[in-house]
């Protein structure tokens, strides 16, 4: 069980999220996402999704917010933050559950969008039963 995100935290996140949204590269999919990631030393990274005319190589902003606090060396993740202009929150996909389950199988996950509405859950209610490191 991981403590509750503070309100600085939750702040932070939800800020950087939405910044980051405004890199996104969605020339096919026009649906721009940002992601930030607190990780357990303290460290924010964020990303953004990258789509390709190769449509299978899109890389989801979560997926990219990690890859990057991993490249800077920073593996345990605590919380991440998904912004979307949505009406409504919209949640990590399957593939991004899974990536983010290897780096903090007990991570807050955090959806806010352009509405009033978000969603703070636990990374393990939305990846029940999840194949990880200890499996192997
Ligand atoms: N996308 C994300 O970046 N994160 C998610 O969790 C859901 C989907 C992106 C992938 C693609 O660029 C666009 O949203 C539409 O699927």
């Amino acid at each position: 069980m991981t403590a509750a995100l503070t309100a600085i935290q939750r702040r932070r996140l939800v800020v950087a999220a939405r910044r980051a949204a405004a890199a996104a590269y969605t020339p096919y999919s026009r649906f721009p996402v940002g992601a930030a990631v607190l990780m357990a030393d303290g460290r924010v990274f964020t990303g953004c999704n990258v789509e390709n005319a190769s449509f299978g190589l899109t890389n989801c902003a979560e997926r990219t917010a990690v890859f990057s606090a991993v490249a800077a060396g920073s593996r345990r993740l605590r919380a991440v933050a998904v912004f979307t202009p949505t009406p409504t929150p919209t949640l990590p996909c399957g593939a991004c559950r899974q990536v983010l389950h290897e780096f903090g199988p007990d991570a807050t996950v955090l959806s806010v969008c352009a509405g009033e509405g978000c969603v703070e859950t636990a990374l393990a209610a939305l990846l029940p039963h999840a194949f990880g490191p200890a499996d192997l």
